[in-house]
């Protein structure tokens, strides 16, 4: 039976945490935005980006895989940047501390607490990955303002916050074939990578670099 844990008024809406058996679920105005079943798609965007000693911004907390396989794969920094509070509090000292081994605690972490759109426009740091999981991919994001980050002027800014030979990294629960093309035409090296599901259509992940 699924239990409603708790819910909370985010910055982009309602969330809901919720229990499925030893599952949880994050749920964002009513939309599902990431449960703790499964990760390897989440733990891949990372994974598939890093290269030992690398700094490392993973956008979106969620349930913390993303930022555990960062840390278990070797990066120097990781800077996470998420806007939800209910959901670094979930993940910090609620149920979801345990899914990733206390992640948040351990010394090369800086948690942000903001919206990444602007917090990206203003940072003056550079990462050798950039790693993008807060929509259900860039043509079905959570809420509006998000969309910026996969436009034109959005990757062209995420472009310059790679170091060189850095790579950009973006989640998706599906097919993106707009995006995909408008990537291709900032990057020149740009590999898609379908994730099998249990059920459903694949995930993709794009890796891409200048
Ligand atoms: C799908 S989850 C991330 C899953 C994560 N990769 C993992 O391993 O669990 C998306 C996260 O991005 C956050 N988010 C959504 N929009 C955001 C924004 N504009 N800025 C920062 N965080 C955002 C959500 O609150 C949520 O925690």
């Amino acid at each position: 039976m699924v239990e409603v844990v708790e819910t909370a008024r985010g910055r982009g809406g309602e969330l809901v945490l919720r229990r499925d058996g030893d599952a949880f679920e994050v749920i964002e105005n009513g939309v599902f935005l990431m449960d703790t079943r499964n990760g390897e798609s989440e733990r891949l965007l990372v994974t598939g980006a890093l290269s030992p000693g690398a700094s490392v911004l993973i956008g979106g907390l969620g349930v913390g895989f993303s930022l555990r396989a960062a840390l278990d794969g070797g990066a120097a920094s990781v800077v996470v940047v998420e806007r939800e509070p209910a959901v670094i509090a979930w993940n910090r000292s609620g149920p979801l501390r345990t899914v990733h081994a206390d992640a948040l605690a351990d010394p090369r972490v800086r948690l942000v607490e903001a919206d990444l759109v602007p917090w990206l426009s203003g940072t003056s740091e550079r990462f050798d990955a950039l790693c993008l999981d807060i929509d259900n991919g860039p043509e079905w994001t959570v809420t509006e303002g998000n969309a910026h980050l996969y436009s034109e002027a959005g990757l062209a800014r995420l472009a310059g916050l790679l170091n060189p030979g850095g790579v950009l990294a973006v989640w998706s629960a599906g097919a993106a074939p707009v995006f995909a093309a408008r990537l291709r035409a900032h990057f020149g090296k740009v590999c898609e990578v379908p994730v099998e599901v249990p059920r459903g259509e694949p995930d993709v992940l794009w890796f891409a670099q200048r």
